[in-house]
């Protein structure tokens, strides 16, 4: 396995664990550059109906057979059309992603009341090592920036952390349309 698919098997972000609860059973959910589905494979356990997308069709592969998640070969920066209709999700997750063409896009996908969950790095990252790309690194409150027509902000965080390596992230869930709705249940 390559260092980078390694990667992609680590737990999930507890920032899109803090959100999970917001999606009932059922929900159909949009996990974006999904790499191995860290995010994929917990949303279906707790009762999501999961589409994995990431145009690493090893990384895909690894979901088959995953009640719950249908993989997605896919390369999402082609320039061709997307396979989902506008309002195909009632949320959408990307982590550690960034192809800022595509955000408009992604936004689309959602159904009114849906949830974007994003996390991702942002500048100053490169102090701490790759990603140092400035296209792959968020301006400081960017994503606050790219919800602002058409979301209600339900968090949103940007800064250092040393978990689960030293890094910069900004992160942010947000709901489409204009009520925040209910807020994730503290976790026991
Ligand atoms: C750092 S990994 C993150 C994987 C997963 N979201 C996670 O946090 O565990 C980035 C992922 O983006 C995918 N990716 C990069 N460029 C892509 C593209 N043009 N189309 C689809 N997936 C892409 C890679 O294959 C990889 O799986």
């Amino acid at each position: 396995m390559s260092p980078s698919l390694a990667h992609d098997i680590a737990a999930p972000s507890p920032w899109v664990l803090r959100f999970a609860s917001l999606l009932p059973p059922g929900a159909e959910v949009l996990d974006l550059a999904s790499g191995r589905g860290r995010h994929a494979r917990y949303l279906a356990a707790a009762g999501c109906r999961v589409v994995a997308a990431d145009r690493n069709a090893e990384a895909i592969a690894s979901l088959t057979g995953v009640a719950g998640v249908a993989g997605c070969v896919l390369d999402l920066e082609s320039g061709a059309p997307w396979p989902w209709a506008a309002g195909s999700f009632d949320a959408v997750v990307v982590t550690n992603y960034l192809h800022r063409p595509a955000f408009a896009r992604l936004c689309d996908l959602l159904r009114p009341g849906g949830v974007l969950i994003y996390e991702t790095f942002m500048q100053g990252n490169a102090a701490f090592g790759k990603p140092s790309n400035p296209d792959f690194l968020l301006a400081p409150g960017e994503l606050l920036v790219r919800t602002a027509d058409g979301f209600t902000v339900i968090a949103f965080e940007q800064g250092e952390v040393a978990r689960p390596a030293p890094a910069m992230i900004q992160r942010i869930c947000a709901r489409k349309g204009e009520t925040a709705g209910r807020l994730p249940e503290p976790s026991a």
